[in-house]
């Protein structure tokens, strides 16, 4: 008795999802690096830790791939791209790549709509969820970076920008939790 749950054409796409997350763990895994090395130990730290939270989103659609009785295919992944030419040039490389991984989230809810397959429709809402926490997120260091001087952000604007995020927290508030009390 066949016990598999995911079409041939969902596995595939989850496992394609799987394989990104991977490849964005190593992509802030060599931002971070690069961040360590220019000298920014805060940035480095955040970046870091942000590797951690993408390989969690790895074994996140790793575990139910396999909870839904399908395949899971560990593949090689890409290279990171060439390292950021600059702090600003870093957050500008994360908020596209978090654009571009939410447009991959897209369109696996939309075959999941196609398929009618409301169990993964469902798991993936964590995602669309996530996707828009991670962009605010970079939008926002993107923000303070502009409002330092962008590419032009002296020496104490980084310094300061480097200290902040040492400490800063991992995800930004969802719009859903937000109220007129906790803005
Ligand atoms: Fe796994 Fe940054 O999204």
């Amino acid at each position: 008795m066949d016990t598999n749950r995911l079409s041939k054409k969902m596995a595939a796409a989850l496992n394609a999802q799987m394989t990104k997350e991977a490849e964005a763990s190593q992509i802030y895994l060599s931002y971070a690096s690069w961040a360590s090395n220019q000298g920014y130990g805060g940035t480095a730290n955040f970046l870091f830790r942000h590797a951690q939270e993408e390989r969690n989103h790895m074994m996140k659609i790793l575990e139910y791939i396999l909870k839904r009785g399908a395949e899971v295919k560990v593949t090689a992944i890409a290279a990171p791209p060439p390292n950021p030419a600059s702090m600003y040039n870093c957050f500008e490389k994360v908020f596209s790549h978090e654009v571009d991984n939410t447009t991959s989230v897209y369109s696996l809810v939309k075959l999941s709509l196609e398929e009618e397959d409301w169990a993964t429709w469902n798991f993936m809402q964590w995602f669309v969820k996530e996707q828009v926490e991670e962009e605010t997120l970079a939008m926002e260091l993107l923000d303070k970076l502009k409002i330092s001087g962008g590419e032009k952000a002296g020496h104490n604007e980084l310094y300061s920008l480097d200290r902040d995020l040492e400490n800063a927290p991992d995800s930004a508030k969802s719009a859903q939790d937000v109220t007129a009390d906790k803005p």
